[in-house]
């Protein structure tokens, strides 16, 4: 192993530093423009769903089990598209609804429901005052915009490695009204890749709200999204809310995203039958059916679960070099050197950088400056404010091997001359 920044005397680590620099020279001459930033599918993933471009033409019968698909009616989505995703989340088809082709906007939509008509004939969100939501962090920065936007204020809640600290939550939720909401990303979680663990999804089932108006916003968005052959379990929610008797505490959302192509798939809400009918009478008045072509397009060429698992392999073959790359690059550049931890997810789109206290800014600044541009330090906390300036989420997907493989050298790089200055100045 060799001498961590804080075993060498000044003068070594002076040395060592200006070696560094040398290094960032070269690598600032070299004029890379490179991504680590958006947690996009690769092209070669996008290739693996333009079948199903070809699945429908002019000649195509669009009449499904006695809809027409070209045509108004099926305010729920056709019901091949919601057995598709009843079965990809283990859901009953009778609670689910296929919207449009983001799950992001179908959570904007709930969450403006909640905060205009109130859930389930309580009163308005907007109209109870404070309104608090619960961001266990690090998070997916779009979700604690969205509740931010309303006007609510995002409550940061620490994360572990088996989901959200339930201490945290627990205090929080059974004891203050104004408590309305939790985003939950339940699987490889964005950023940290974590799983909720069985003990944390009963938990959250048996979560005892203090506002009758409390749900959780539970965003199943890499529920197929595994790397190998040992994926992450996750025992489904409202088995679990079942068995705890509570019923009306969870919105479900996912969508076929990073299953075939971001923007043109299909998203979906399911709920408990009576969360469901308080939705749908917002949903009726919002629009009389969503693209049910592109739901026709779906399930002929993905007709149920079998063939997304078939499908997301395909994904895995693809991605998981990638996560492989970016595992073995930290860990060669920085694994004996006590400066960063990451994770290890077994799916999903990001891996989690843990950098020094303070050092997170800095080294985003510094790799943009030697072309490899990073989701902003900051971003997977409400309001951008990591309280360690720690984090920094690399996402692997988008860029080829030998791309990704040069944006980790200069992370790695960045990560050493931070560390390295931080070192001097603490010494100075
Ligand atoms: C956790 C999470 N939810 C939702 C989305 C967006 O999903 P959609 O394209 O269905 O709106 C993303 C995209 O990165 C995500 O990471």
């Amino acid at each position: 192993m060799s001498q961590t920044f804080q075993q060498l005397s000044t003068d070594e680590l002076q040395a060592q530093l200006s070696d560094l620099r040398a290094q960032a020279d070269a690598i600032r001459a070299r004029g890379l423009a490179l991504t680590m930033a958006r947690g996009n599918p690769s092209p070669e993933q996008l290739e693996l769903s333009k079948p199903l471009l070809d699945v429908l033409s002019s000649s195509s019968d669009l009449v499904t089990e006695g809809i027409d698909a070209g045509n108004y009616g099926a305010p729920d989505g056709l019901p091949a598209a919601r057995r598709l995703m009843a079965d990809i989340l283990g859901v009953d088809p009778a609670n689910l609804v296929v919207g449009g082709s983001s799950s992001l906007e179908i959570m904007n939509d709930v969450l403006n429901h909640c905060w205009i008509h109130g859930v389930c004939g309580h009163t308005p969100w907007s109209q109870q005052g404070t309104v608090k939501f619960l961001c266990p962090c690090p998070g997916y920065d779009r979700h604690f915009r969205a509740t931010e936007y309303l006007g609510m204020v995002n409550v940061a809640i620490d994360m572990t490695p088996t989901g959200p600290d339930m201490d945290q939550v627990r205090e929080l939720v059974e004891n203050d009204p104004q408590v309305k909401g939790i985003w939950i990303v339940p699987k490889y979680a964005n950023p940290t890749g974590v799983t909720l663990s069985d003990d944390t999804v009963r938990a959250l089932a048996r979560l005892r709200p203090a506002a009758p108006d409390f749900r959780i916003f539970y965003d199943n968005a890499y529920v197929v999204h595994d790397l190998g052959d040992e994926p992450d379990e996750l025992l489904n929610i409202f088995d679990a809310l079942a068995e705890a008797d509570a019923p009306s505490l969870v919105y479900e959302f996912a969508s076929t995203a990073k299953v075939t192509f971001p923007g043109s798939g299909i998203a979906c809400v399911t709920a408990s039958p009576a969360d469901m009918a308080d939705l749908r009478a917002s949903i009726a008045v919002q629009r009389v059916c969503a693209n049910k072509l592109v739901q026709l397009a779906h399930v002929r060429f993905l007709p149920d679960a079998a063939a997304v698992r078939a499908h997301m392999a395909r994904h895995a073959a693809v991605v998981r070099p990638r996560f492989e790359l970016v595992e073995r690059k930290l860990s060669e550049g920085l694994g004996d050197t006590g400066l960063a931890t990451w994770t290890h997810p077994r799916g999903g789109y990001f891996v989690c950088f843990y950098g020094p206290e303070g050092s997170a800014k800095a080294i985003v600044a510094l790799c943009a400056e030697l072309g490899v541009t990073l989701t902003p330090a900051g971003a997977p906390f409400p309001g951008g404010n990591d309280p360690h300036d720690a984090v920094i989420r690399i996402a692997p997907t988008f860029p080829s091997l030998e791309d990704l493989g040069a944006a980790c050298d200069v992370l790695v790089l960045a990560t050493r001359i931070v560390a390295a200055e931080q070192e001097l100045a603490r010494r100075a």
